[in-house]
């Protein structure tokens, strides 16, 4: 049999073509396909008297009987298609089975005729063929479209699972498609944004094209701002796949919600702001305590000094013996200033103004200014010096600074012993000089040989917690290093190293 069209079979002006054309027209007009088919089938039956017509098909999501498919294949082999008898028990209705056949020769379904055996065997007319091509196009037809549906069904229910928004938008950037997630995230409804341009939803992404470019970068977000049904604004992340639906090329956008993630980045931003701001006001404030501390001892000095002077001048001494205590509370005074702007210096982390020194001279004068509180507590401050050490290149407030700390420590620490006797040695060693200040005391509290040098780390009632701190400081501005431990006689004993520094 030829191409088959309904004009054509008008023109052979058969008289079932008024049936073929309600099935058709019902068949177009996407009614129920059993409708559709039920005037072919009482044409069939007018051309088959005695017979019962119904049609099996195969790409129904119920299959028929295995029985009708294989006798109607075996019957298909033979060449030119005919009724073949289904197998009957006695007494039972006859059945025959044709093939229904699309053009690729692709078995779609089965005419099953019932009738009682005596009745006439009905023929195959051409007739009849013809309104089988015609029933098996429509079974194909509608196999194809519940597929197509069924794949649309399936498509949908992916877009509905996905939490984010989903817009399918033409090359145009009208919008062909939106899941339920977009009626919820821009407060539209997903019917009213049907072939709008996806730019009243995303302003500001102008063309489709700006898409286009990043769905070839392999689809990176961006970040723009999106626009609800009632003009507010929230940011979004985009990503963009270009796709090809339907012969169409397409772009599905997905749309992620920012808002989260911008208020969580706000909030993490200020808490770094503010903990930038608390760390420099704790930074200012250990500095302020940084310097109270160091300047403390010079001014007492000074102040001792002074009091030394006014007392030899009233005993009647040597002016000379008072201009020298004078001289040096002088010093003592004009370091204070000195310390403020290293301990800057040195809270920056910029290196020490290094210079050529004696150390032995430099530590000596340190040792020299705590003599009034020692002989006030009764102890006394050893000095064992090696006379071969070698000058030193260190900054001479900072090293005394460093001296002083430590015997300040040590003079607290002998304050409640009976035997109280500090020893200050310094040693040659290479190409550093070694510094050693050893007490009489009752030594650094057990495992705190480490946490002593943190800031504000204080086992004293009065102890601010950050003379060793700004001596760990120091020393390392000048490549050096101290470490705290045990003297012979129990008490506690720093070693510092300086690099001699040529
Ligand atoms: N010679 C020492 N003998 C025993 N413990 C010491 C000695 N030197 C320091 N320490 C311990 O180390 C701690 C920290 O010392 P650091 O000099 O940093 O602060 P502080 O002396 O407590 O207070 P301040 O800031 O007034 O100096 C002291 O509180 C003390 O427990
Ligand atoms: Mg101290």
């Amino acid at each position: 049999m030829g191409a088959w069209s309904l004009a054509a079979l008008k023109e052979s002006g058969a008289n079932w073509t008024d049936a073929a054309e309600q099935a058709l027209t019902a068949f177009a007009g996407d009614c129920d396909l059993d409708a559709a088919l039920a005037p072919l089938l009482l044409v069939i039956e007018s051309l088959s008297p005695g017979w019962t017509a119904r049609i099996e098909s195969f790409a129904a999501p119920s299959k028929p009987s295995k029985t009708i498919e294989t006798t109607v294949q075996a019957q298909m082999k033979q060449g030119r298609p005919d009724f073949a008898a289904l197998p009957a028990r006695d007494g039972e209705a006859a059945r025959l089975a044709a093939p229904l056949i699309v053009s690729d020769s692709r078995l779609i379904g089965a005419v099953v005729l019932t009738g009682s055996p005596h009745a006439d065997p009905p023929r195959l007319t051409d007739d009849v063929l013809a309104l089988m091509r015609i029933i098996a196009l429509m079974l194909d037809d509608r196999a194809a479209q519940d597929r197509q549906r069924a794949r649309a069904d399936e498509l949908t229910a992916i877009l509905e699972t996905i939490p984010d928004a989903v817009l399918v938008v033409g090359g145009d950037g009208r919008i062909t498609r939106a899941n339920l997630a977009v009626e919820r995230l821009f407060g539209r409804s997903v019917r009213d944004l049907a072939g709008a341009h996806f730019s009243t939803l995303l302003p500001g992404i102008a063309s489709v094209r700006v898409l286009q470019d990043d769905s070839e970068n392999g689809g990176r977000d961006v970040v723009a701002t999106a626009q609800t049904a009632d003009g507010g604004a929230f940011p979004v992340g985009l990503r963009a796949h270009g796709v090809t639906l339907g012969g169409h090329s397409r772009f599905v956008i997905v749309v992620r919600d920012q808002t989260k993630q911008a208020s969580e980045r706000a909030r993490i931003e200020a808490l770094r702001a503010a903990l930038e701001d608390a760390s420099r006001l704790s930074a200012l404030g250990e500095m302020a305590a940084s310097i109270a501390h160091e300047t403390n001892q010079p001014l007492t000095a000074a102040g001792n000094y002074v009091d030394a002077a006014i007392a030899t001048l009233n005993g009647g001494g040597a002016p000379d013996q008072a201009r020298a205590l004078l001289t040096s509370a002088r010093r003592m005074i004009s370091d204070c200033g000195a310390i403020m702007v290293k301990l800057n210096r040195l809270v920056r982390h910029e290196t020490a103004e290094k210079a050529p020194i004696e150390a032995n001279a430099v530590i000596s004068e340190t040792v020299d200014s705590f003599k009034a509180i020692a002989d006030g507590l009764g102890c006394a401050i050893e000095r064992r010096f090696d006379p071969d050490l070698p000058s030193i290149k260190a900054d001479r407030i900072q090293l005394q600074q460093v001296v002083s700390n430590l015997v300040r420590n040590a003079l607290e620490a002998v304050r409640t012993s009976d035997d109280k006797r500090i020893t200050v040695t310094t040693q040659a060693a290479g190409d550093h000089i070694r510094l050693i200040v050893s007490d009489s005391g009752p030594g650094i509290p057990e495992g705190q040989a480490e946490d002593i040098f943190q800031s504000f780390v204080t086992h004293r009632r009065n102890g601010a917690g950050l003379g060793l701190s700004v001596t760990r400081r120091i020393i390392d501005a000048h490549g050096g290093a101290i470490e705290a431990g045990r003297s012979d006689g129990g008490g506690a004993r720093f070693l510092v190293r300086l690099p001699v520094g040529r």
